[in-house]
């Protein structure tokens, strides 16, 4: 295990799309950012500069930084922003993940344009669990806006309705040809015949989850959020945001024509708007005698936006390699189990003057808490004993247990409590979250987010969770290893994870609407008793408050 440094300077750059020139906010004025790479075990320490106008942080996303919350980046949560003109060292410890992970700004909207991905290779003098790919290639989704990002947010927060939905995707920065004035700076991948590439995929999109495919082109998924998992085959692959998904792709169709790569929404809502643009990027095979083709390049078959049996089926088919070489450990017993209800809610208006259903504000809770950031971050108020920053109240089980995908649903849970609610965990307590949908306001999946950890996916299912029968049909023998799950709509997830990890951890959905109107909570991990399970001392740069 070794020690780099790398240097990020936050600052706006000029960026052409759609026709049109905007200032965006960048790191390196790279749009997508840099990708870091290292080898497992290994620290990166990140010199982060705010030469920007607004606060920033840096989240590491997947990364687990053992002991060491102060370097997290969620903003009020471990840290607060770094002011323009400030800096900031962070510490990023990969313990034990390898694969694909990110890194993104965790501060309002601003990871909008300020994202990039983090590659974690095998130890020195080890390899893969699979052939060693030709090559490797960064393949980031997001989401671009003609206005100001910054805008769209703080009108709907304004407002207190939906945000404007973008103009367009991106594949590594670029909408591709079906978007006025994107043709020239379409994504190429050349490839050479029979040769096969490992896409390191990341959604960075804002709010919505993607199917994408290649045309005529199997793919085969060997790893999700930086850990490895049972290799297998399929023609498309759905990845919400915050996940990351490692992809063979073998170059054995005919040289002589181009194939589209192409990403589009799964949005399986009928009433949440969302961006139903299609992006696509050209992958060409290399070759003397294979000048571009005239021809058309061929389209793939994409899932339809609500095809929920699609988006669901690629989840359920990740499965960790659990063997001798990548052994596992999912918890058999339970001491904590948490259940937690996700919702759309609304806060009412003065005169029922604001954008939202019937005049309201739109919210969104988790156990009926709408979630408001303190203004000292949580981790500095837990650290150094503060009183009045946050409260430990955030409840094990929903506040009124009810048929939470029926459709006669108790009204009085649609406005939910503000708080800033944490739970606390025991140390090295084996921990059970079931994190169940609810068709208040809205029925829509939930790409939920947890930071410090990976956690196995133990079930998966529509309906209620039922505490009797659904714990009998769990995978405890080789469920994926996650940081984010896709929640179906009207449906639960399960999942298992021990709290080794002493310190202040988010959890929140990683739709940034959803984050903002506050689907968000907060797990404090007490320390253990020995030396080495302790929170480590906050470094001395660590931006005040
Ligand atoms: Cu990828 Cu809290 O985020
Ligand atoms: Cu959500």
């Amino acid at each position: 295990a070794s020690l780099h440094r790398r240097r990020f300077v936050v600052r706006e750059a000029p960026y052409k799309r759609l026709c049109k020139t905007k200032k965006i906010l960048t790191v390196n004025g790279q749009f997508p950012g840099p990708t870091l790479y290292a080898y497992h075990g290994d620290t990166l320490i990140v010199d982060v500069y705010n030469k920007g106008k607004d606060n920033i942080t840096i989240h590491w996303h997947g990364a687990k930084q053992p002991r060491f919350p102060w370097s997290d980046g969620p903003e009020f949560i471990t840290q607060c922003p770094i002011r323009p003109g400030g800096k900031f060292s962070q510490k990023v410890i990969f313990s034990s993940e390898e694969g694909t992970l990110w890194w993104h700004a965790h501060s309002d909207w601003s990871r909008a344009t300020v994202h990039g991905a983090m590659v974690v290779y095998p130890k020195p003098g080890t390899g893969y669990p699979f052939p060693k790919p030709h090559a490797e290639v960064p393949i980031i989704f997001a989401e671009w806006w003609k206005t100001d990002v910054m805008k769209v947010i703080k009108k709907a927060l304004r407002t207190g309705g939906d945000p404007n939905v973008s103009d367009a995707y991106t594949i590594n920065g670029q909408p591709g040809d079906l978007y006025p004035c994107s043709k020239s700076g379409t994504f190429k991948l050349n490839v050479d015949s029979g040769k096969t590439y490992l896409l390191r995929m990341v959604n960075a999109a804002m709010n919505d989850i993607l199917f994408f495919s290649i045309a005529k082109h199997n793919l085969t998924v060997v790893g999700v959020d930086g850990s490895y998992t049972k290799p297998f085959a399929t023609n498309y692959v759905t990845i919400p945001p915050g996940n990351t998904l490692d992809v063979l792709l073998t170059a054995n169709q005919p040289p002589k024509r181009h194939y589209y790569m192409a990403a589009r929404a799964y949005s399986s809502s009928s009433i949440v708007p969302f961006d139903n643009t299609t992006t696509t990027a050209i992958l060409q095979y290399n070759g003397p005698n294979y000048p571009p083709s005239s021809l058309p390049p061929f389209m793939p078959y994409l899932p339809y936006y609500n095809d929920t049996p699609a988006a669901v089926n690629f989840s359920r088919r990740l499965k960790s390699l659990a063997n001798k070489a990548y052994p596992i450990s999912v918890p058999q017993k339970v001491d904590t189990q948490i259940v937690s209800t996700l919702a759309i809610n609304t806060f009412p208006c003065p005169n029922n003057s604001c954008a939202g259903p019937n005049g309201s504000r739109f919210a969104a809770s988790m156990n009926n808490i709408s979630f408001a950031n303190p203004s000292i971050d949580i981790l500095r108020a837990y650290y150094n004993h503060m009183k009045g920053v946050f409260g430990a109240r955030f409840p094990s089980f929903p506040p009124l247990v009810f048929n939470f995908t029926g459709d006669s649903l108790p009204l009085a849970l649609q406005t939910p409590k503000k708080g800033t609610q944490v739970k606390f965990l025991k140390f090295s307590s084996t921990v059970e979250i079931v994190l169940q949908g609810t068709n208040l306001v809205a029925a829509i999946d939930h790409p939920m987010h947890l930071h410090g950890f990976s956690f196995y996916v133990v079930g998966l299912g529509f309906g209620n969770f039922d505490k009797n029968k659904d714990p009998l049909k769990y995978n405890l023998v080789d469920p994926p290893f996650l940081n984010t799950i896709m929640v179906p709509k009207s449906g639960w997830v399960a999942i298992r994870f021990k709290a080794n990890n002493p310190g202040v951890w988010f959890m929140h959905c990683h739709f940034e609407r959803h984050l903002t109107w506050g689907m968000d909570t907060v797990f404090i991990v007490r320390n253990g008793k020995r030396p080495n399970e302790t929170l480590l001392p906050p470094p001395p740069d660590l931006p005040a408050c």
